[in-house]
C-alpha cells in the first residue's frame, strides 16, 4: 500500500488528540472510522470535530459545503471491527500498554495483511506493541502533537523491527495530511518529550517551591522565549494525567530524576486537577 493510495483510514480513541487526528485526516479528504469504548465517547469525539470545524467555518476559514464534506467522511462507533475495511490504521487510545497490547493484537487478526499499524503513543515502546502482531514490520509511531489540527510536526518512530517502507510509507503520508515529519528511534519520549518533560516538571517544581507565582512563571517563558504558551498552561492543555504517565514512563526508561514527576503535580492529579479537561489545572476553566 503506498501512502497515496490510502482512502480510509480508522482511527482509535476519540479524545483530545484522537479527534484532533480525525479532523486532520477527513480535512485532508480521506474517510476515516473511529472507535471509542462508549456511545457518550462516540458523541464526544464527534462534537470535538464539529466544535473545531465550526470555529473555522465562524472564521470564514471553511464553507459550509467544506465542513459538511469534512463532518460526512467521519463515522464513529464502539466496535472495533470497524477497522477491518480500513487501508491504515492510527491508534490514539489512553497511554496504557496494556490497553495498546490487546488493540494491535486485535488489528492484526483483523485487517488486510498490508495494513499499516500506527500508534500516536507519545512515549510506550513501539518494539512491544508490534510483538503483538505477525507483522511487527508493518507497526510504526506517528506521534502528533496537540491540538492537531494547528501543530505542523509528526514525529514517526521506527521500533527495532520496523522496515524502511513502513517508514517510507508513514513520513509519505504524514505530508498528504500537511505535516513535517522526523525521525526518531523508539526511545522514551522520542525527540520532543524526551526534551519537553524534564522542562515542564521544573517549572511545576519552581512552583511548589514558591520560586515565582504560576503567571509569572507562565509571562516568563511566553515574552522571554517567544513561547507561544508558558509551561503550566500548555500542561493544562496536554492534562496533568497524561504528564504525570509520561513523567512515569521516561522515569522508568532512563531511572534519571529529571523525569521524575513532581508531588505537585501527582498531588493535583489525585485531587482531579487535570487541566482544561477537567476544568482546573494551574488555572479554572470551569466558566
Ligand atoms: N483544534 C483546532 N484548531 C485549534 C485548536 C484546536 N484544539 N486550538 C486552536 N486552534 C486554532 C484556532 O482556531 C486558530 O486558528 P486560525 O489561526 O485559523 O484562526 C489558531 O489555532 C490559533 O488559536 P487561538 O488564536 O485560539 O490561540 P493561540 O494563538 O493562543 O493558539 C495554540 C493556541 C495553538 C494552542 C498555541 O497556544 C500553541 O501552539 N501552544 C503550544 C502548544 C504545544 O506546545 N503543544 C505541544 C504539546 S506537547 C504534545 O502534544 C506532545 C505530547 O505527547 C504531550
Amino acid at each position: 500500500m503506498k501512502a497515496d493510495e490510502v482512502q480510509k483510514v480508522g482511527v482509535v480513541g476519540a479524545g483530545i488528540m484522537g479527534s484532533g487526528i480525525i479532523e486532520v485526516i477527513a480535512r485532508s479528504g480521506q474517510d476515516v472510522v473511529f472507535v471509542e469504548i462508549s456511545d457518550e465517547k462516540v458523541a464526544s469525539g464527534r462534537g470535538a470535530v464539529e466544535k473545531s470545524t465550526g470555529r473555522a467555518l465562524d472564521k470564514g476559514k471553511l464553507t459550509e459545503a467544506d465542513r459538511e464534506g469534512i463532518l460526512g467522511r467521519i463515522t464513529g462507533g464502539t466496535d472495533v471491527e470497524a477497522v477491518a475495511e480500513v487501508d491504515l490504521v492510527i491508534e490514539a487510545a489512553t497511554e496504557d500498554l496494556e490497553i495498546k497490547k490487546e488493540l494491535f493484537a486485535a488489528f492484526d487478526r483483523l485487517t488486510r495483511d498490508d495494513v499499516i499499524l500506527a500508534t500516536n503513543t507519545s512515549s510506550l515502546p513501539i518494539a512491544e506493541l508490534a510483538a503483538q502482531t505477525n507483522r511487527p514490520d508493518k507497526v510504526v509511531g506517528m506521534h502528533f502533537f496537540n491540538p492537531p489540527p494547528v501543530l505542523k510536526l509528526l514525529e514517526v518512530v521506527r521500533g527495532l523491527q520496523t522496515s524502511d517502507e513502513t517508514i517510507e510509507f508513514a513520513r509519505a503520508y504524514g505530508e498528504r495530511i500537511g505535516k513535517t515529519t522526523v525521525l526518531s528511534k523508539d526511545r522514551a519520549g522520542f525527540i520532543v518529550n524526551f526534551l519537553l518533560v524534564p522542562y515542564l516538571n521544573s517549572a511545576v517544581q519552581m512552583l511548589d517551591d514558591g520560586i515565582a507565582s504560576k503567571e509569572d512563571i507562565d509571562a516568563a517563558v511566553q515574552l522571554g522565549l517567544a513561547h507561544p504558551m508558558g509551561p503550566l498552561t500548555l500542561l493544562d492543555l496536554i492534562g496533568l494525567d497524561t504528564a504525570l504517565y509520561i513523567s512515569g514512563v521516561l522515569y522508568d526508561e532512563f531511572k534519571d530524576p529529571i523525569y521524575a514527576a513532581p508531588t505537585l503535580m501527582k498531588r493535583m492529579v489525585s485531587a482531579g486537577y487535570l487541566g482544561r479537561k477537567s476544568g482546573r489545572g494551574f488555572y479554572d476553566y470551569s466558566k
